[in-house]
């Protein structure tokens, strides 16, 4: 395999499962090494000690602000200095809007659009130190396009897209920040986005979810992989979909 992180040092958010997970392996295997970092310590744990000395486990809350900076300061003690940033934490369920509570609509806002800038703005003050940096967001194709019972899912992944381009326009390459956007990812996430009882799974048929199979969490890590590589030193503001074709 190539050895496209040799001498990096990398966090990944929602490193103890999915496609974090699948991230945080595929760049160890590329020669990085790895901060795992999760809400769940025990599963960040899990993903390190399979990943073995090129990894440490950190647990925290992408949402709060005094976590975030521990976790970058551990990170960032542990291996110098952070070169690339994964933001792949995240949540979501169904709910209808007209009766979803409030509170869970504010709560996947906080998780999978403040916890990813909160997380930016904690690395990028030594990236613009250093004037290089990578930083991979994590929007969604309900980020590009409606998804039924999603309201605050698709707000929060429309919102890391502007988050994205956004930060893109404030930095220049080789401080690159881009975003992939998958479709359906076979993950414990997936299986928990069910419709709400009587609702009507026609729509969803855009969203081909019967036509087009999930895809395996480590064929999202080839999109992740590059991104965060010199290879993408010249792509920043990018969305990259990566859906089986749902959204084309
Ligand atoms: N699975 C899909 O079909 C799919 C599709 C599009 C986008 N996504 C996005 O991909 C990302 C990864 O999802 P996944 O499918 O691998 O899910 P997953 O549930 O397998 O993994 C998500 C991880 O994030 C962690 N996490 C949750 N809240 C956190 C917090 N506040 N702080 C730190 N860690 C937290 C969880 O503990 C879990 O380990 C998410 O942003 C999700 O929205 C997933």
């Amino acid at each position: 395999m190539d050895q496209r992180y040799a001498g990096k040092g990398v966090i990944v958010t929602g490193a103890g499962s999915g496609i974090g997970r699948a991230v945080a392996e595929r760049v160890a295997a590329e020669g990085g090494r790895v901060a795992c970092l999760d809400l769940v310590a025990d599963n960040a744990e899990a993903t390190a000690s399979a990943i073995g000395d090129a990894a440490v486990a950190l647990s925290g809350d992408v949402s709060d602000w005094a976590q975030v900076q521990a976790a970058v300061g551990a990170a960032t003690e542990a291996f110098g200095a952070l070169d690339v940033l994964f933001n792949v934490a995240g949540i979501g369920a169904f709910d209808e809007s007209h009766t979803v509570d409030p509170a869970k609509f504010e709560k996947i806002l906080a998780v999978n659009l403040t916890g990813t800038f909160l997380m930016c703005r904690a690395v990028l003050p030594q990236m613009v130190e250093r004037g290089r940096g990578a930083i991979v967001n994590t929007a969604s194709t309900a980020g590009v396009m409606g998804q039924p019972w999603s309201a605050a899912y698709c707000a929060s992944k429309g919102g890391v897209i502007q988050l994205t381009k956004a930060l893109a326009t404030e930095y220049d390459p080789p401080l690159c920040v881009n975003a992939v956007a998958p479709g359906g990812v076979e993950t414990p996430l997936y299986g928990q986005f069910i419709p709400p009882e009587g609702g009507d799974w026609n729509r969803l048929k855009k969203m081909s979810r019967d036509n087009v199979p999930p895809a395996a969490p480590a064929t999202l890590a080839n999109a992740y992989a590059f991104l965060g590589s010199d290879e993408a030193s010249y792509m920043t503001g990018s969305i990259v979909v990566v859906d089986g074709g749902i959204t084309c």
